[in-house]
């Protein structure tokens, strides 16, 4: 295992684990929580630009350094004093450079939560495909005691993943919950340890190895697109365009062939 870091910027960390074909992103602003700043988000962003290009990578972790904060939420310094406008554009450049980029994104991308998901920090993870805690995480969306609400899209993501009635009452109660409790709900996948966080995601995303790049992709299209109205014709036009690839007649033939399949 390559356990080497590389630095983007001043607060992200990136390294590939060569054995499970993941690359591994870890904010690193542990004096602030991992609060989400501009300079975070940009880092993230460029991070995510090499792994889309890079064909070895076939999906992404996303965690925080330090035992206490996955992400404490976006950076109420940096925005303490914005206009409306300014603030309007801190949501919306946030959606398009990460939020939005992440939960459209092509390949995998799991949330191992370290610690505190609140604010910024649980729609950072809410934006991801899949989410793994550990026992000691606490997630929650106490935007409204800020006097706001949740701005990079908790109020559209929540909802679906866990329901609109759990939803509202953690929005409007802002009340910070347990990992098993998030887990009960259905807000993340797996409760774990915390010596075992990365160790049991990565086992998660070997498996992402015996499937087709082309199809996981057009999965979490056709997944992210199940609340739109043309959903049920998003999810055929997707099917029938995997029928052109060629992992596709791999898939098939090594099923025909009973052997085990060979992805490109
Ligand atoms: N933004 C900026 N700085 C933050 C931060 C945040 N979201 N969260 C923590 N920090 C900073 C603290 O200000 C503190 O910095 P200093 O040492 O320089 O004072 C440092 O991180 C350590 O934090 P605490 O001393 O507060 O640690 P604690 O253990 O006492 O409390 C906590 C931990 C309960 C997570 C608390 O830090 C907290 O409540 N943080 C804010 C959580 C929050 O409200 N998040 C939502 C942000 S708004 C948002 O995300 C909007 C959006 O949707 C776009």
């Amino acid at each position: 295992m390559n356990e080497k870091w590389l630095k983007i910027g001043d607060s992200v960390l990136y390294r590939d684990d060569l054995e499970t074909s993941t690359a591994i992103i870890k904010i690193s602003r542990e004096k602030q929580l991992n609060a989400l700043n501009s300079s975070v988000i940009s880092c993230i962003e460029q991070a995510l630009s090499e792994i889309e290009k890079n064909k070895k990578i076939r999906s992404v972790i996303v965690t925080g350094a330090g035992e206490k904060a996955f992400v404490a939420g976006a950076d109420i310094k940096e925005f303490q004093h914005f206009s409306e406008n300014e603030a309007y554009n801190l949501s919306r450049t946030g959606k398009e450079k990460l939020f939005n980029k992440i939960a459209n994104f092509s390949k995998p991308v799991v949330a191992a939560i370290n610690g505190y998901a609140l604010g910024g920090g649980l729609e950072l993870a809410l934006s991801c495909h899949i989410r793994i805690a550990v026992k000691e995480a606490r997630l929650g969306l106490p935007e409204c005691t800020l006097g706001i609400i949740p701005g990079y899209g908790a109020t559209q993501r929540l909802p679906k993943i866990i329901g609109k009635g759990f939803a509202m009452e953690m929005i409007l109660t802002a009340k910070i919950i347990d990992a098993d409790y998030a887990y009960k709900i259905g807000l993340i996948n797996h409760v774990v340890s915390s010596d075992e966080l990365i160790s049991k995601t990565l086992s998660i995303t070997k498996l992402f190895n015996n499937t087709s790049p082309e199809a996981l992709s057009l999965a979490i299209n056709s997944v992210n697109s199940c609340f739109l109205s043309d959903a049920d014709n998003i999810e055929s036009r997707n099917f029938a365009s995997l029928f052109n690839t060629d992992n596709f007649k791999e898939g098939i033939n090594a099923f025909i062939e009973k052997r085990k399949s060979n992805f490109d």
